[in-house]
């Protein structure tokens, strides 16, 4: 699908979101391990969620799907069964890692694999702390399929993260959570911690990282879920409304989680006018409003240690970082190669198709800031979601608007996204 998108000239209105997709994830592997019924409302609708879901359900849980809400019939500690063919992850990246440490611990063979994009990308990550613990897995080289044999050797560990990655911390964490001996993760820099504050672990300071405590008292319960509206779906339109004039948007029950706040620090730190209103007590993560004004940005250099909490937001930063003032610079940023696409190279190439000289880095990029490009091009998705939302924003900024190809892949994460750009642009 490829699709012309023209000049906004204001944004304005209010937009509500599906629930956070990273806890939406959680939501649906904790209801199915707890033994009983949980409810979820606002799940995230995306393809990558029910991709959770499609698993899940080959697991033998039985998933109700009332609209509003679901009934997750859990199977406990015990009761997954066998799946009749090969897991599907499809593109979803949390749901192939974060599964690899349910499946490690089942008494039971299974195999997961994933779309093309998927099958790129690395996976050792989650196998050698997996195979640590003793698990028994068979990859392709690192990469998926994955194989999954029963194990009689499993074993707690003290793990020391070295890539900065919640889905890594959560493939552990959920084997970790079979066994009665206290596991440990030592984490230097802040990942999302989803997973923690849903299960209530204990995370403890240290003098060189947070110390996380795993074992089996912490196994889920059924219980309800009232999933906060996703921020980083977000992220787009509170973009959009900074860089169009005598814009004004208000963003209502979005998860307001700190580790997931980086971008809108970053975005502040460039000038912008951003204000979060945070709503009373939910269940495990804080959710409130968030009022956006159109600003004048200025590219301020990123802290480093923010760059894993806003690592799925840098593609639209770099999009405010092409209006700002000053040289955008980003670097640190090596994870973005391996996400759904490289995200270096497909942010390069289409700022360079508008002519503008980019310095590209193995772990970031560096362009000048204040462009005017009139437009009228082919921008390129690679069939990645964010990426596509990011050009989608780029295309509304220019004179002469822009053509995106790949745009259904929008639906990974958000399938409300055209009719919510509908409603607040004009
Ligand atoms: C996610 C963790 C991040 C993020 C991804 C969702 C999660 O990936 O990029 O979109 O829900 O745990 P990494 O763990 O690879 O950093």
């Amino acid at each position: 699908m490829t699709e012309k998108f023209n000049k906004v000239l204001q944004v304005s209105g209010e937009l509500t979101f599906d629930g956070d997709k990273s806890v939406s994830h959680r939501a649906l592997i904790f209801s199915a391990m707890a033994e009983g019924d949980s409810i979820i409302r606002n799940i995230n609708r995306g393809l990558d969620v029910n991709s959770t879901m499609n698993c899940l359900r080959e697991l033998g849980v039985r998933i109700e799907d009332k609209n509003d809400f679901l009934i997750v019939h859990g199977k406990g500690l015990k009761g997954f069964e066998r799946p009749e063919r090969m897991l599907d992850a499809g593109n979803s990246g949390t749901t192939a890692r974060l599964l690899s440490g349910l499946l490690s611990v089942q008494n039971f063979k299974s195999e997961i694999t994933g779309d093309e994009s998927l099958c790129r990308r690395p996976m050792k990550r989650v196998c050698d702390p997996l195979r640590e613990m003793g698990a028994n897995i068979k990859s392709n080289d690192g990469f998926l399929p994955l194989t999954f044999f029963p194990s009689n050797e499993l074993s707690a560990i003290r793990y020391q993260l070295t890539i900065p990655s919640a889905q890594v911390k959560t493939a552990i964490i959920l084997a970790a959570l079979h066994l009665d001996e206290d596991t440990t993760i030592k984490e230097t820099a802040g990942s999302r911690n989803h997973t923690e504050n849903m299960l209530g672990l204990p995370v403890n300071p240290s003098p060189d990282g947070n110390i996380i405590l795993i074992n089996s008292s912490f196994y889920p319960s059924p219980r309800e879920y009232d999933i906060p509206g996703d921020i980083s779906s977000a992220s787009f339109f509170i973009v959009l409304c900074l860089l169009v004039p005598d814009s004004h948007l208000v963003l209502k029950s979005v998860l307001l989680n700190s580790q997931r706040l980086a971008f809108i620090k970053h975005l502040q730190n460039m000038g912008a006018d951003i204000t979060m209103l945070k709503d009373d007590g939910t269940s495990g993560e804080l959710t409130g409003s968030i009022e956006v004004k159109y600003s004048q940005l200025r590219n301020v250099p990123f802290v480093n240690e923010m760059i894993p909490s806003l690592i799925d937001e840098l593609p639209i930063l770099t999009i405010a970082g092409l209006f700002a003032e000053g040289d955008f610079c980003l670097t640190n940023a090596n994870e973005l190669r391996v996400k759904e696409s490289d995200r270096i190279e497909s942010m390069v190439a289409n700022i360079r198709l508008m002519g503008i000289n980019v310095d590209v880095y193995e772990d970031g990029y560096k362009f000048p800031g204040n462009n005017t490009p009139t437009g009228g091009l082919l921008f390129d998705s690679y069939g990645d979601h964010r990426i596509a939302m990011s050009l989608i924003i780029l295309a509304l900024l220019l004179k002469d608007g822009a053509k995106i190809n790949n745009l259904s892949a929008v639906k990974i994460s958000n399938p409300n996204f055209f009719d919510q750009l509908k409603k607040i642009t004009r």
